[in-house]
């Protein structure tokens, strides 16, 4: 591992700057234990797994929807789990909602209801990795742990104007990041790097000229803090494709169907259709996925999805029940919020319903 880059300044004097920088600065968010308030690990280890893959705009008015709904790690592992998926809808990485269950329960059933403050014991517990484990032990237990990101990434290589690209310059940015090594505040430090990489050295036009660390940021002395870090390009997600049926009986409910218990969006309902596969699908072919024999006719437009690691692209078609109702979940759309449904799903309902009849 290379060692942490030269910078002119001691740690103690950056960490200072910061910590100044922040006590005026500090967003107020609704997990945020407000100076001189103890910080709640229950809330923070919430705001930590819901804001992984999901922005602090989003998740800030269901952050607190969902601690009305649980106001302790005891009242979550208590739930069913489908109550909890069907709280997360629209968050998305339905995997979090279901570690998170996990974890709740394996908080109360092995370490007596208390979250662990030690980074280790944490990193063992469902759903939580490195960087959560980091900001979970700083910010919930002041222990001097850094939660490298990506905003703390683009920092570090701003201020000591690192060019390697990601992902090969990780290493080095996370080292440059824990030479900070605070010795006190270290879960304001954490906080104060967020806020620092969300509100000044922003991705784009980063406002260089409101930053605390300025005069000593090699990158805004070379003149090039805006283009780091670099990285090399990333190569375009493959496209799965799907024919979804829509299938409709005489009152107007329309048939889900539960996805299998693991993988992709596991135990969440869905619109019933063909596997997913790189082929388009002519409404031919697909007649042999249909979950009833229909008057099934193709609509226009198609719904497109972006996740992690494809995009799914999905044609719609559309049948009434010709001879009785295959056994299933049978909703009206405007009860669909009944179900877990991804987001995805919510796209066919609603090309569904911008359509005549
Ligand atoms: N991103 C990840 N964790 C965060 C936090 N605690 N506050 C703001 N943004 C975050």
């Amino acid at each position: 591992m290379k060692a942490a880059p030269k910078s002119p300044v001691t740690p103690d004097r950056l960490v200072a700057l910061l910590l100044a920088w922040y006590d005026e600065n500090r967003r107020a968010l609704p997990w945020r234990a407000v100076p001189g308030e103890t910080a709640d690990p229950y809330r923070v280890w919430l705001s930590e797994i819901m804001l992984q893959q999901t922005t602090v705009a989003t998740v800030t008015p269901r952050f607190g929807q969902f601690l009305a709904r649980w106001p302790t790690l005891e009242a979550l592992a208590a739930a069913p789990l489908d109550d909890v998926l069907h709280e997360w809808q629209g968050l998305g990485y339905y995997a979090r909602a279901r570690n998170l269950h996990r974890c709740a329960q394996t908080v109360v059933t092995t370490h007596g209801g208390a979250m662990p403050a030690d980074e280790t014991a944490l990193r063992g517990l469902p759903g939580i990795g490195a960087y959560t484990a980091a900001a979970i032990a700083a910010i919930a237990f002041d222990r001097p742990a850094i939660a490298v990101d990506g905003n703390v990434e683009r920092v570090m290589a701003r201020f000591h104007c690192i060019e390697t690209p990601l992902p090969a310059a990780k290493k080095e940015l996370a080292v440059a990041a824990r030479a900070l090594a605070p010795t006190m505040r270290a879960g304001d430090v954490a906080q104060a790097l967020m806020d620092l990489g969300a509100t000044v050295c922003t991705p784009r036009q980063p406002l260089c000229g409101q930053c605390p660390w300025r005069a000593d940021c090699a990158g805004y002395a070379a003149g090039f803090a805006p283009v780091l870090p670099r990285r090399v390009p990333r190569v375009a997600r493959p496209v799965r494709r799907g024919l979804v049926f829509w299938l409709e009986d005489a009152q107007g409910r329309v048939l889900l169907r539960r996805r299998p218990a693991t993988g992709l969006l596991a135990g969440m309902h869905e619109i019933p259709s063909t596997p997913w596969r790189a082929a388009p699908w002519a409404l031919e072919e697909g007649l042999a996925h249909v979950p009833a024999a229909a008057d099934w006719r193709l609509l226009a437009g198609e719904v497109v999805h972006v996740f992690t690691h494809f995009r799914l692209d999905l044609q719609v078609a559309r049948g009434r029940t010709v001879d009785g109702v295959p056994d299933g979940d049978w909703s009206t759309p405007d009860r669909f919020g009944d179900y877990a449904l991804p987001t995805v799903m919510k796209k066919v309902a609603a090309l569904v319903g911008g359509q005549p009849e």
